[in-house]
């Protein structure tokens, strides 16, 4: 695992973007998994203006989003559907059948989670999956518990994870209760991983990835048994690479 210390959110953003870019410029044809969150806003808004600029193009690639709630329609503006139009795919040239989120209204989720699992693999699998990385160290919506699952599947959301989530909501009773999240064996799939982790309230979890030790209870550490991981985190974090054995 690499670690790499940047000044500011901003930096940290456009280093990411401009790794995504090189890969689509080197494999047009690259499968990328995606998160939504805040952390990835600013890497979005990089790619947005490196594809104004004719610097990258999204037409021949294909995403797989890391997960949404269940059940939610996909035209609500809390979906997290909605959030990657807003933010990425509205302003770019990805094929609309390209761009892949779980659907929030399938009829039956364990189905649809199926498939999901099925698209990815005849996909030919994830090239590079961007993560972003709960303060409790999760991954997706795979949350700090004794046993993980491997593929796509149900979760249904904790407590803390409701309490987090539920401001665009309005109220914790007006969101889902339930998401539907790729697992840790698919996210591990991945030939390469960047992981992003920006401000203070991070470093409990990102202390955990660079542990050397590994644990369901911070799924996060699972990564570090992956091959080519690289952790981007921005000076706010307060983890410094100085006397780590991951620096870069
Ligand atoms: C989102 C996701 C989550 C977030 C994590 C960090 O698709 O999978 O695991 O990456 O909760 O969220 P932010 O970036 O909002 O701190």
């Amino acid at each position: 695992m690499n670690l790499i210390v940047k000044e500011s959110y901003d930096e940290l953003s456009r280093y990411v973007a401009g790794e995504i870019a090189a890969l689509l410029r080197g494999n047009p044809q690259a499968v990328l998994c995606l998160p939504t969150g805040n952390t990835p806003v600013g890497t979005y808004q990089e790619l947005v203006r490196l594809h104004k600029e004719g610097r990258v193009s999204f037409a021949q690639c294909t995403v797989f989003n890391l997960d949404e709630y269940y059940p939610i329609d996909p035209s609500d503006p809390n979906s997290y559907r909605s959030f990657m139009r807003k933010n990425l795919f509205d302003h770019v040239d990805i094929r609309p059948g390209s761009a892949n989120i779980p659907n929030g209204e399938a009829k039956d989720a364990d189905e649809e989670c199926r498939l999901y699992e099925q698209k990815i693999r005849n996909s030919g699998g994830i090239d590079l999956a961007l993560l972003g990385i709960g303060r409790n160290g999760h991954i997706g919506f795979n949350e700090p518990d004794r046993e993980l699952l491997l593929e796509t599947h149900v979760v249904t959301l904790t407590e803390s994870t409701l309490q987090a989530n539920c401001e665009p909501f309005g109220s914790i009773e007006a969101m889902p209760k339930q998401a539907l999240t790729m697992g840790l064996g698919t996210i591990m799939s991945a030939k390469r991983i960047i992981v992003i982790a920006s401000g203070a309230s991070k470093k409990f979890a990102v202390e955990k990835m660079l542990s050397s030790r590994i644990t369901t209870d911070v799924p996060a550490t699972l990564l570090q048994l992956h091959p080519d991981v690289t952790l981007v985190i921005d000076k706010a974090v307060g983890v410094s690479s100085e006397g780590t054995r991951w620096t870069r």
